[in-house]
């Protein structure tokens, strides 16, 4: 079998490469797992700046990362990446900020990538590379020589040709597409969305969707421990006989939290029944903060948190808790578990795998009900979540008072239909289809 090589611009830390591991690392265990594998990427660290990758190995797996310089660290990561290419895939495009300076540094990181990684390849490597963060990484590659099997896979929405068009030398971003055998999107939409720009160009419209999942029942015997254990006895306690619903997101502006909290509040007001009944918590750690647009979105939900805990509280009972703080993985879905109702609305998502993950961690017999934007590319799937526009809070509060008022009977109906969807699609299976969509391309190259 051929050496796997993953790529992304986050290189999962030493700590989180055994059993607690986040997010790709997740994803990726189980593709890897029994394979030889070269992970590389930025090591998360800017102190002893060097394009000469780090190498450690843990089983069969090698990580190799760079401390990136700082200069190239802000205009890439914090300027072209996630304040223009964020904004602009998610549809917000008010919110992005172009800067020449910031793109040349994308590109600067991008080539510092592709001549630090090009040494460590091998004949018959098969490259596999993440996210937005490294379009151009491909060419880069083949400019330099490397013949092999490269794929990309994109875990954030493409948007429709009318929005690509806005970003600023878009046009070579498309080229550097061309330069992958096998590209991933998430969905059938972002598949039509990247193809029809792809087209646009004279490119072969290429891109498939590829739908990214959890390990369902690593997550719901997780899900079942924690829920047993010291925190979620505390959570319990704290709610008493009142209804819990949740809210898991990293602290981002495609997440809809204005929105939800606003939806909370819609709640409350015009369903008095579920005053001091309902407990909503809200677990946002804070991202990206050294970008303006993250750090006005805190103020905001600082602001509304506070006004709406001091219009609806009573003197028992704290309707919204709002913690910005990081709790751990397992942790949450313990809390997900405890949760009656999963509360995912986002304006724009790729996929979101909270909400996957909410119906992991329920119990069968007596599960919760799932709250789910149309815009995240998980809804495509989920038969049985009721669906909402993420921009309306009135239409939040009325699916929260359907939610809370589902005979039981229905509840298990529409989570057995999640279930199946949750398991259809995998992490593994996710990982492997992609795989073998590279080895396709390569055998058709042959
Ligand atoms: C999204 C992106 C990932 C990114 C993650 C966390 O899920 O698709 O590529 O790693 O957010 O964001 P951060 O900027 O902290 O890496």
């Amino acid at each position: 079998m051929s050496r796997l090589v993953i790529v992304s611009n986050r290189v999962p830390a030493p700590r989180e490469r055994g059993a607690a591991a986040g997010g790709l690392a997740v994803a990726l265990r189980e593709a890897l797992a029994g394979r030889e594998a070269l992970w590389f990427g930025w090591s998360g660290s800017n102190h002893a700046p060097s394009y000469q990758p780090r190498q450690t190995r843990a089983g069969r797996v090698t990580f190799a990362t760079i401390d990136l310089p700082q200069a190239d660290f802000v205009g890439y990561y914090r300027g072209f990446s996630n304040g223009m290419l964020w904004p602009l895939l998610h549809h917000r495009m008010g919110l992005a900020e172009f800067r020449r300076e910031d793109l040349a540094a994308y590109r600067r990181v991008n080539e510092g990538f592709a001549a630090a990684l090009l040494p460590l390849l091998r004949p018959g490597d098969v490259v596999w590379v993440h996210d937005y963060h490294l379009i151009p990484l491909g060419a880069g590659l083949r400019r330099r020589g490397f013949g092999g099997r490269i794929g990309f896979f994109l875990h954030v929405p493409f948007p429709p040709r009318v929005i690509f068009e806005a970003l600023p030398q878009g046009e070579d971003l498309l080229a550097d597409f061309g330069a992958y055998d096998v590209l991933g999107v998430q969905t059938e939409e972002d598949a039509e969305n990247l193809n029809e720009a792809l087209a646009r160009r004279g490119l072969p419209a290429r891109a498939a969707s590829f739908p990214i999942g959890i390990e369902p029942d690593t997550f719901a015997a997780e899900a079942r421990a924690a829920a047993a254990g010291p925190d979620g006895a505390r959570l319990r306690e704290s709610l008493g006989q009142r209804a819990l619903i949740l809210g898991v997101d990293r602290l981002d502006y495609t997440k809809g939290l204005p929105q939800r909290f606003r939806g909370f509040a819609q709640l409350l007001r015009r369903f008095p029944e579920h005053r001091n009944r309902v407990t909503f918590l809200q677990v946002a750690p804070v991202s990206r903060g050294d970008v303006a647009q993250y750090r006005t979105l805190r103020r905001e939900l600082d602001e509304l948190a506070g006004r709406i805990n001091g219009e609806h509280a009573e003197f028992d009972w704290v309707p919204l808790r709002y913690l910005t703080q990081t709790v751990p993985r397992t942790t949450l879905a313990g809390f997900q578990r405890i949760a009656g109702i999963g509360l995912v609305t986002p304006l724009r998502d790729g996929m979101n795998l909270v909400a996957k993950e909410f119906v992991a961690a329920q119990d069968p017999a007596n599960p919760g009900a799932l709250v789910l934007s149309r815009f995240a590319g998980a809804a495509q799937a989920m038969e049985g979540a009721i669906l909402v526009n993420p921009h309306d809070p009135d239409e939040i509060a009325e699916a929260l008072h359907i939610a809370l008022t589902l005979p039981e009977a229905e509840r298990r109906v529409r989570w057995e239909r999640m279930w199946q969807a949750v398991r259809r699609n995998t992490a593994g299976s996710w990982a492997r289809s992609f795989i073998a969509a590279l080895d396709v391309a390569a055998a058709r190259a042959a």
